[in-house]
């Protein structure tokens, strides 16, 4: 291609619609107008107001995660950088994990961890359903573990790890440090690090921290911080070194230049989460959650996790035979604005329940384009009966209807 030759591409504006749309999936999530504003600022990266920035975010974080340990370090990149920041720092050739795999992304952390040479067994239990603290007893009875990882919500499916606080215990029993994948259950739901004993927990700013994508946090216990500084040799990756990365999180010195915007967009987000508390945002995901399930279900739809081990954070419905959820889902899109997400291998489509998106009037819209999708595509639903299911299950708590 000749250097003067430009390329025949959009400009931006005429790419994006007109109007946002509505992000109903499994994240990323819709930002409020706080987090979008600190998103547009830059400010310079090692100077002292990003220290005081930085500071903040870790205790704003300690909160979030529910610990006293300061060792939280926030990772330029996905929420798998910060799952790959975990594993490179607490295994590697030599150090044994146990994943706990039912899923697209707990399979993710057994790949990450075999490829940096670590020995890895793989515990899979039947179809979706979640591991359990007895199938984590039975391997340890075969073999030691160094470190043993779970997900707690497996967001491809839907489906909610209900034995976290006995798995977590079993593994300590035997010695081992616990990995757990937050990403789709901090700041939705009750969740506390401490009092589960936990060494490693991750969380992405895109879901229920309610930020942007591309940053994410990693959450490390003196245990495991303890296991870190006493490690003598080379780690392959330099970006993901912790010792390194807590250069910048712990003494503002340069590692690498950090995401700025990114930071700030955090630690906007965690502050709104500190107003708001825990306790009543837990309560308005429950409260939200429970009132859209009730709808979909009120309408004729199937959910597809049965109600013991659903994740509240992410529902998935089943599609009726002969539905094809990317046309249901392209209705949605085009006719109202709403996007929700498809699936990965399962005959399903999937509706977030993560920050911004349990509010009132993002609920009411997405249910209504649900329906009207769904009886566009042919399945006989009832739209009236599910809006005034949702309507009665959300009158519950009115903390859903504030507008941030
Ligand atoms: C449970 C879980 N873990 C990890 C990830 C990976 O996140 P990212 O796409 O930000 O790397 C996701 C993404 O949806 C997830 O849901």
């Amino acid at each position: 291609m000749k250097n003067d030759r430009k390329p025949d591409v959009k400009a931006l504006n005429n790419i994006l619609p007109r109007e946002p749309l509505l992000l109903m999936g499994a994240g990323p999530v819709p930002i409020s107008t706080a987090v979008a504003r600190a998103n547009s600022v830059i400010i310079n990266h090692v100077g002292s107001t990003m220290g005081e920035v930085i500071d903040g975010l870790r205790r704003l974080s300690q909160y979030v995660f529910q610990t006293t340990s300061d060792k939280i370090i926030g990772v330029s990149g996905p929420s798998s950088a910060a799952m790959e920041m975990a594993i490179v720092n607490l295994l590697g050739p030599g150090r044994k994990a146990l994943v706990l795999d039912n899923g697209t992304f707990s399979h993710r952390w057994g790949e990450m961890a075999q490829r940096i040479g670590s020995d890895v067994v793989s515990l899979q239990g039947s179809g979706i359903s979640p591991l359990t603290a007895l199938s984590v007893k039975k391997a340890f009875s075969q073999k030691k573990f160094d470190v043993v990882i779970v997900t707690h919500g497996e967001t491809s499916s839907g489906v909610l790890t209900t034995e976290l606080p006995q798995i977590a215990k079993t593994a300590k029993q035997y010695g081992a440090l616990v990995i757990v994948d937050a990403v789709t259950t901090l700041g939705a739901l009750d969740f506390n690090m401490d009092a589960l004993k936990l060494d490693a927990v991750i969380a992405g700013g895109q879901k229920a921290l309610g930020s942007i994508p591309g940053i994410s946090l990693v959450a490390f216990s003196n245990d495991a911080w303890e296991f870190i500084e006493h490690r003598t040799d080379t780690l392959n990756h330099w970006c993901l070194d912790a010792k390194l990365a807590w250069q910048f999180w712990g003494f503002h010195k340069y590692h690498y230049t950090a995401p700025v915007s990114g930071i700030l967009s955090l630690y906007e987000a965690l502050y709104e989460i500190k107003q708001e508390t825990l306790k009543t945002r837990w309560a308005r995901h429950k409260v939200s959650s429970a009132a859209m399930q009730s709808a979909i279900e009120a309408m004729g739809l199937q959910l597809f996790v049965p109600a013991s081990y659903r994740l509240p954070s992410v529902i998935s419905i089943s599609l009726p035979d002969d539905t094809d959820g990317d046309k249901v889902r392209a209705y949605m899109t085009s006719v109202f604005g709403v996007e929700i997400a498809g699936a990965f291998g399962h005959k399903i489509v999937r509706i977030g329940q993560m920050g911004e998106q349990c509010r009132a009037h993002n609920l009411f819209k997405t249910t209504y384009a649900l329906g009207m999708a769904f009886d566009h595509c042919g399945v006989k639903v009832d739209v009236a009966k599910a809006m005034a299911v949702l309507e009665k299950g959300l009158a519950a708590n009115q903390a859903h209807v504030v507008v941030s």
